[in-house]
């Protein structure tokens, strides 16, 4: 199955980054592999990221807002990431749900709106370090991605789950395999439990510390469909190394 390969800038990114957008897709034309390669970006680098990506890779953006449009200053809708060249957006990334105080409900709205304008939605889920320590990692993911998600089903396909535990993004720090493990499997059951569906199940991308050194191990563990990167999709060499690992999975 062809695998997600996402990569997340956050806020970072100037036109001189371009080069790193060009220097991806002709790594990517020249593997010619099967894999499905993502860099969410700025909205404002969006249009030149797409030009850049000449078709290689998918653009995508890394929030939206939950209103079609409207009297929101400052606010970018999915329908405007999508005439911008967007093809999926990120939503729910626990810097949002931190620092722009996101709910779940909030979350799910927006993933709403942003297949409501034929994007793709990725919805990130995550447990923090003491909530992992207390042993509640499964339930708290159980419980940010049964609200997370749109209630109609309608909405779910072209979707995916990352998780991305909160104490291992930009840390240097990855769950042990068995961690990641429980937690995808545990996500696949919930999703075919709610879903009553295994065929049209999510794929559910794994976020977190993700370099070319650990990548190849994470993906080759059952039940992950992909990565969600951030520090590592920024510079050309090291995103396109995590690609190669990538297109070497048989
Ligand atoms: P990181 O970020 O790869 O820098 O840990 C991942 C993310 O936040 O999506």
């Amino acid at each position: 199955m062809a695998l997600l390969i996402a990569g997340n800038w956050k806020m970072h990114g100037l036109s001189d980054q371009l080069g790193q957008i060009r220097d991806i897709g002709k790594c990517v034309r020249a593997l010619a592999g099967r894999n499905n390669i993502l860099l969410c970006i700025p909205s404002t680098l969006i249009s030149r990221g797409v030009t850049a990506a000449d078709g290689e890779i998918a653009i995508g953006g890394e929030n939206c807002d939950a209103e079609f449009s409207g009297p929101f200053t400052g606010d970018v809708s999915a329908e405007m990431l999508k005439d911008a060249g967007a093809k999926t957006v990120i939503v729910g990334h626990s810097e949002r749900r931190k620092r722009h105080k996101e709910t779940n409900e909030m979350v799910a709205t927006k993933a709403v709106a942003a297949r409501r304008a034929l994007l793709g939605a990725i919805i990130c889920i995550g447990e923090t370090q003491e909530e992992r320590a207390a042993g509640a990692a499964l339930q708290v993911c159980d419980e940010q991605l049964a609200a997370s998600l749109p209630g109609d089903r309608q909405f779910w396909a072209g979707s995916a789950i990352a998780y991305e535990p909160l104490w291992a993004i930009g840390t240097g720090r990855t769950p042990t395999r068995e961690e990641i493990v429980e937690v995808h499997q545990h996500i696949r059951m919930r999703l075919i439990a709610l879903l009553g569906d295994a065929e049209n199940s999510l794929p559910v991308l794994y976020g977190g510390s993700i370099t070319a050194t650990n990548a190849r191990e994470i993906l080759e563990l059952p039940d992950v469909g992909g990565v969600l990167v951030g520090g590592a999709s920024l510079k050309a060499r090291d995103f396109n190394a995590i690609i190669r690992e990538a297109d070497m999975i048989g």
